[in-house]
């Protein structure tokens, strides 16, 4: 079993509290804190119900996660730190110079932002090279991939260490972008799809059950660049390129560019509250959960 780490979850919204439950799950002690009362008060009962999904897959290591009543009491003592606070760069800045000067320069501070660079949310810290992205994808208790950047090898090395441990997938980017790269995927398919529903081309829920039916499930198993290898037959990606590169690249200049008009975002409000169909958000989240979990349980027997 991994060792029991003293950790430290800052912001407890959606990402913070899935954070915590894996965290504890896996054995380590956790202090959260959150700005927000109502979030702390609600932070046991979701961290409870994330832990039962987790049980599905592994047994519990019999964590914890206790409520600090301020950043200085959850951060005292913690070797490593996972911030998942609003994503607003002013904000991060002043959070991050603060944990800075709380924690010793030893302490791993990862923070969970979407599409801010670390370059910009590090400007007041003195110890720079501790903090990195460790960037999870929703939700952080079950989807394997965690996307790292940081200065330092050593402490990439150390991250990389402690996400493994807790049965993460992680890749390293090379140098910072916004959106790291699962997130600049997903908004350029998104444009796409967006633009498809704009220009007319086909309703919300069809393009979806085209994504899900379809790519999705082959990404799922290959990711995009393996399975173009497999589109050339058994000349792989080198006929693929030869043979179809070019209707490639004539699909590359039809896509489209989309802004989120008042025009276009009623049309995806109408669209995506006609495929949901009634079921209310926590209801899609758990069919989603149970999909992933039993996806993640195929995955284990591979
Ligand atoms: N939602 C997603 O799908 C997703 C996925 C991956 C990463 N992220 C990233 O995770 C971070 C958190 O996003 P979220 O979706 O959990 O947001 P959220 O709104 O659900 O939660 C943010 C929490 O931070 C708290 N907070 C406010 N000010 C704070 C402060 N000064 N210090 C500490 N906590 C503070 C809020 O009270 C709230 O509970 C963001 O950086 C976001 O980009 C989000």
């Amino acid at each position: 079993m991994a060792p029991r780490v003293e950790a430290a979850v800052i912001g407890c919204g959606l990402i913070g509290a899935s954070w915590a439950a894996l965290l504890a799950a896996h054995g380590h002690a956790v202090k959260a804190y959150d700005p927000d009362p109502a979030r702390r008060a609600q932070l046991a009962e979701t961290v409870a119900r994330l832990r039962r999904q987790l049980l599905e897959l592994r047994a519990d290591a019999g964590g914890s996660v206790t409520v600090a009543g301020d950043l200085a009491a959850a951060l005292d003592g913690a070797t490593f730190v996972l911030e998942s606070a609003p994503e607003r760069l002013d904000l991060k800045v002043d959070l991050l110079a603060e944990m800075d000067r709380h924690c010793p320069a030893d302490v791993v501070i990862a923070t969970s932002t979407s599409s801010l660079l670390l370059s910009d949310m590090t400007a007041r810290c003195a110890h720079r090279d501790r903090f990195i992205v460790a960037h999870p994808f929703n939700p952080p208790h079950l989807m394997p991939l965690v996307e790292l950047f940081g200065t330092s090898p050593s402490v990439l090395d150390r991250a990389e260490a402690f996400f493994r441990a807790l049965h993460k997938q992680t890749i390293r980017l090379k140098r910072e972008v916004p959106g790291h790269i699962a997130n600049r995927l997903g908004a350029a398919l998104w444009q796409e799809a967006v633009h498809l529903v704009a220009s007319g081309v086909a309703d919300v829920a069809d393009i979806d059950a085209a994504l899900i039916h379809g790519p999705a499930m082959r990404w799922a198993v290959q990711g995009t660049h393996l399975t173009y290898h497999l589109g050339g037959g058994a000349g792989g990606i080198r006929h693929y390129l030869d043979h179809l590169g070019p209707s490639q690249e004539r699909r590359w200049q039809s896509l489209g560019k989309v802004q989120l008009t008042a025009d276009v975002k009623k049309m995806l409000i109408d669209g995506i509250e006609q495929e949901a169909a009634g079921r209310s958000v926590a209801n899609l989240e758990a069919e989603r959960d149970r999909f992933l979990i039993d996806l993640l349980k195929l995955r284990d027997h591979l």
